[in-house]
């Protein structure tokens, strides 16, 4: 079996490091307080959310995790969360038994799921007042148990963009009231997550603790790639370890999958050339997906893309030197592309650190934009 996950998680052998974010997480869960993810695209969220929730179920204690990325309205989140529920705890536990008395009312149904197949549960409401008392009720029905809970809600800042106008309040309210529920928030688009949790304005202000989720350190890293290697007697040159990194700057989707693809290879003596030979058989793969970016975009959004690349990190895109070098035009020209490549998910601003800087955010993309002629 491949030690090198690019799926869903699976188990902590094959999980890497985050070990002091799991004892924040530990720590705010112990203290009934709310976490909150900021983080870029397929660094690790959601891995690390359902590596707590695998440890938290080894301690027996209640986990629930939603993903929101597909739900359009207010609706559907109350029906994910009440399948979770659902699905989490059977009938025949006691908890089960007593959330099927309590949600009675709003009439549940099962039916098979469109595309796996396995039993769904929905809710059939349908006025607006319902559907806006549906979640805080079924928040307080697994309050009421009086056993801590943990609710993970990952891709939230979907609920930005639903149409009811009060989610937000409605889902903080609800929130303040509960005593065993400790929640945990995650979500990759910068501008709407720092918008939900960072606009004093806004319900969710202060009201979270956040973690800012980085790359794993380089050393952990090589640590943990090697080892994994050598199990399965593989050689690799330490050369060959940091080429790895370097190719995907420490990102760990990209890293997991270059180290997938090296493993699959099969080739027992993992070298500099190995390594650089796999990665072009990679971009190789994802060409025809790269050409589409590129028709998605507007030619100065592609030129801008193509100078942030060739950079790999830029510290200073205003600056008249970049501008000139790549002839991207005025500098409030390079703001707006730059904004809307951001908002796009292509480009990330990496805005925690002494000095933020701009990144392609798929290491994959920057590797060929870099090097496409
Ligand atoms: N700590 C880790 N160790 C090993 N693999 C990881 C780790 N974190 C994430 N991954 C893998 O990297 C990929 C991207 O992670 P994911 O959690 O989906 O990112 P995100 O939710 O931030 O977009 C997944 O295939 C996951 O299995
Ligand atoms: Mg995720």
């Amino acid at each position: 079996m491949n030690p090198f996950l690019i799926n869903a998680y699976r188990e902590p052998y094959l999980f890497c490091d985050r070990v002091s974010e799991i004892e924040t997480l530990m720590m705010n869960i112990k203290n009934q307080s709310h976490t909150t993810f900021f983080a870029q695209r397929r660094i690790g969220k959601t891995a690390l959310i359902r590596h707590l929730g695998h440890l938290l179920e080894q301690k027996k204690q209640a986990f629930l995790y939603i993903d929101i990325y597909s739900t359009q309205n207010l609706k559907d989140f109350s029906n994910i969360l009440a399948n979770a529920i659902y699905q989490s705890f059977p009938e025949k536990q006691s908890i089960g038994k007593k959330f099927w008395q309590a949600i009675t009312s709003l009439r549940p149904v099962i039916s098979a799921d469109e595309v796996s197949g396995t039993p769904q549960l929905s809710l059939d409401i349908t006025h607006p007042d319902h559907i806006e008392r549906t979640v805080p009720q079924i928040l307080n029905f697994l309050d009421s148990q009086n056993k801590p809970i943990v609710i993970a809600i990952d891709e939230f800042q979907q609920i930005l963009n639903y149409p009811e106008q009060n989610v937000e309040a409605i889902l903080r309210t609800s929130i303040q009231t509960l005593k065993n529920i400790s929640f945990i928030f995650s979500g990759s688009h910068q501008h709407m997550m720092h918008e939900i949790f960072n606009n004093h304005k806004r319900p969710f202000y202060a009201g979270t603790k956040s973690i800012n989720l980085q790359k794993i350190d380089s050393e952990i890293y090589s640590e943990f790639i090697l080892r994994h290697f050598t199990q399965h007697k593989f050689k690799v040159d330490p050369e060959a370890l940091s080429y790895i990194l370097e190719l995907t700057d420490g990102h760990t989707y990209y890293t997991q999958r270059l180290c997938h693809e090296v493993f699959n290879h099969n080739v027992k003596k993992v070298n500099r050339e190995l390594v650089a030979e796999v990665m072009r058989k990679i971009i190789r793969d994802h060409e025809a997906i790269f050409f589409q970016y590129r028709n998605l975009v507007t030619p100065t959004q592609w030129k801008l893309m193509k100078a942030v690349a060739t950079e790999h990190k830029v510290y200073q895109p205003y600056a008249q030197a970049f501008i000139y070098k790549y002839e991207l035009g005025t500098s409030a020209n390079v703001k707006r592309t730059l904004l809307s490549m951001v908002d796009k998910e292509l480009i990330h601003h990496q805005s925690v650190t002494d000095q933020p800087y701009y990144e392609i955010n798929d290491k994959f993309l920057r590797f060929w934009l870099e090097h496409k002629r």
